[in-house]
């Protein structure tokens, strides 16, 4: 992350963060002034994507065991949804180089234009993750730092996302934040907005979504400290 110049940031809770931001606001104000904040992110990663694509590396890094769990309970050649794929690299590089047919999604048409041209057996497209538009189930969907700048009833609704688009035993990989709250960072200096829900949270909504927690990471220190979720649909039709 410190490639990309993004301030490492302190996941806060919504009144300490009032605070921090220097705003003195009551927190009705704080939550109408989030989805701004949220909103903001798409129009930042626009602005910022070359920058984004040359500080992100081409290959695996610190993604890899989280990546390598991900596969293994992949089909071969299956398909993979990547909801705000950004440049098309690490991740989706990695999953073509192994064969699977992926989708990629991301609101930035310069990182689309990215993928296309680097990766044009893919199908990429210019979409909110939050309204994606395609009518497709998959073997397995993956939000890597695009899911936390979501705004937290966003982040709520992205889970009947999820489902939407899993086939029966998909699998779905996302990072969050480690508690609730929210956290401002910043990315070639402008303000980068993250949310996350509470770990309970998250695990109350992949359950009555149908997907069982296979494995879930805060701060995970072999990752960057970043925190990790693995799940997996159930193979039968339940849940909301
Ligand atoms: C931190 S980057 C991560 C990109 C990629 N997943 C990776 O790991 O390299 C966040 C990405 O999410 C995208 N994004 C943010 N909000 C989005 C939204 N509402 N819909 C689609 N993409 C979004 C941004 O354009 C950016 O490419």
């Amino acid at each position: 992350m410190a490639a990309h110049r993004i301030v490492p940031c302190i996941w806060l809770d919504d009144q300490a963060a009032a605070a921090a931001a220097g705003a003195a606001l009551e927190p009705p104000r704080w939550k109408r002034a989030m989805p701004t904040s949220a909103d903001a992110i798409i129009g930042l990663y626009e602005r910022h994507a070359d920058a984004w694509d040359r500080g992100r590396a081409a290959a695996l890094t610190l993604e890899r065991g989280w990546i390598e769990r991900f596969v293994a309970r992949l089909p071969a050649g299956g398909s993979v949804l990547d909801l705000g794929c950004g440049s098309g690299q690490p991740i989706a590089r990695d999953l073509l180089e192994r064969g699977f047919a992926v989708v990629g999604i991301d609101a930035s048409p310069t990182l689309v234009a990215r993928c296309r041209s680097r990766f044009p057996s893919a199908e990429w497209f210019v979409a909110d993750m939050r309204t994606p538009s395609i009518d497709r189930r998959f073997d397995g969907l993956i939000a890597w730092d695009s899911l936390f700048h979501l705004g937290l009833e966003d982040q709520r609704a992205m889970f009947t996302t999820f489902r939407a688009h899993a086939a029966p035993g998909a699998v779905l990989l996302f990072t969050t934040g480690p508690e609730h709250g929210v956290a401002m960072g910043a990315f070639e200096g402008e303000p980068l907005f993250h949310a996350s829900l509470a770990p309970s949270e998250y695990r109350a909504l992949l359950a009555a979504h149908g997907f069982r927690v296979l494995a879930h990471v805060a701060d995970d220190p072999a990752c960057g400290r970043h925190t990790v979720w693995l799940a997996q649909r159930e193979e039968r039709e339940g849940g909301v």
